[in-house]
């Protein structure tokens, strides 16, 4: 039996072909057709007027964050409760990050902890919401606090494409929201991701600053400091296949899920990740916690286990207010995302996952709790 990875790539015979035919068009150079397909239908699919396709997620929060005019002296709210990405923008620019903790309904930002945040500090130039392991937050809150803070809402979408909240697709809400496809994300393009808007003026500064913040002129001429951002045309065809694919996908780590859930769930000390709409999430991972006074094993045993027959799980993120970098950073409780971290674990979650391997990885954990 071969490994069993927690969410590798999935590329078809689709993918080979949608690559293939970019490379026969020759548009290898940064931009070209299939790019701004790709940023049309991601923004379509996000309910969004604009779109700018980046080569990461990571390069969209940061441009976000500095087009809203985030510096120095500033600081920028930001989950606990999330992968470092979803923070390190913030101190590129030199701003402080302040944390805070989710709630148990959602795993994501608590609303009433945000507004004590919003409360306790002046200088606060965003928010940065996260929609993790697919489900949003409770957004509805959270938009009406940051209206009543007037303070502009970031939504990392990098994790929730496919998703939604009551209605309203995931990437929608706020005044930019982002998406990653980078190799374990839902869809791939290896590494990138796109930030979106409904304000034109914003991604077209995205865009140039993406480019280099090269003006238009025939020579090279720049006025400002840019960075080297855009997804290549290549890539961006691998988008638009993957992209064209994303309902199976959402289909099938949904039923991964819903198997887990159903053989395992009943299991004393173990609980699955709450969730709130099963047909608004996009089960990019399946997330658990394993009490270890109830289960008969812990967090660390289990994935021990499972490593012991070639299955990868993780640990849910590491919050980041216990991370080395960060420990000095404000963060308001906490100690949610701390028990999250101590007792969860994702398990192999992949669209190209086949049933044997999910009965394999189910089998494995029954016999460790046994
Ligand atoms: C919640 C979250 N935010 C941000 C990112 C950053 O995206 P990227 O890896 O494309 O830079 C990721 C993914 O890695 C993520 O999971």
């Amino acid at each position: 039996m071969s490994r069993i990875y927690l969410s590798p790539p999935d590329i078809g015979p689709r993918d080979h072909a949608s690559v293939d035919a970019v490379l026969t068009s020759n548009w290898v150079a940064p931009t070209g057709p299939a790019l701004d397909l790709f940023e049309s239908a991601v923004a379509a699919l996000a309910n969004r007027q604009h779109a700018v396709a980046l080569n990461s997620g990571t390069a969209a929060l940061h441009l976000a964050l500095q087009i809203l005019g985030v510096g120095a002296g500033d600081a920028v709210i930001c989950p606990t409760f999330t992968f470092a990405a979803s923070a390190n923008p913030i101190c590129y620019l030199g701003a402080e990050p302040i944390f805070v903790d989710s709630e148990p309904r959602t795993w994501n930002m608590d609303s009433v902890l945000l507004e004590q945040a919003l409360k306790q500090a002046s200088n606060i130039k965003a928010v940065i919401v996260v929609n993790l392991y697919g489900q949003c937050a409770e957004m509805e809150a959270i938009l009406e606090i940051c209206a009543k803070y007037d303070v502009p809402l970031i939504e990392d979408a990098a994790e929730a494409l496919g998703a939604s909240y009551c209605g309203r697709p995931a990437g929608s809400m706020g005044a930019f929201s982002f998406f990653s496809f980078n190799g374990n994300k839902i869809i791939t393009t290896s590494a990138g991701g796109m930030l979106l808007s409904n304000d034109s003026e914003s991604i077209a500064h995205a865009r140039y600053l993406a480019t280099q913040a090269r003006e238009p002129e025939a020579h090279y001429e720049h006025k400002a400091i840019g960075y080297n951002y855009r997804m290549s045309n290549l890539l961006a065809g691998l988008g638009n296949s993957q992209l064209s694919d994303l309902q199976r996908r959402i289909d099938i780590r949904r039923a991964h899920f819903e198997a887990y859930r159903a053989e395992l769930g009943a299991l004393p000390g173990i609980d699955f990740m709450p969730i709130v709409d099963p047909e608004a999430a996009n089960y990019w991972l399946t997330c658990l916690t394993v009490d270890s006074e109830t289960s008969g094993s812990s967090r660390d045993a289990l994935i021990a286990a499972l490593e012991a027959v070639d299955i990868e799980a993780r640990p849910l993120w590491k919050p980041l207010h216990l991370q080395p970098v960060f420990k000095e950073k404000i963060c308001h409780g906490g100690e949610l995302a701390a028990r999250l971290f101590k007792d969860g674990l994702c398990l192999p979650s992949g669209s190209a996952m086949h049933q044997s391997d999910r009965e394999a990885v189910i089998t494995a954990i029954k016999e460790t709790l046994a």
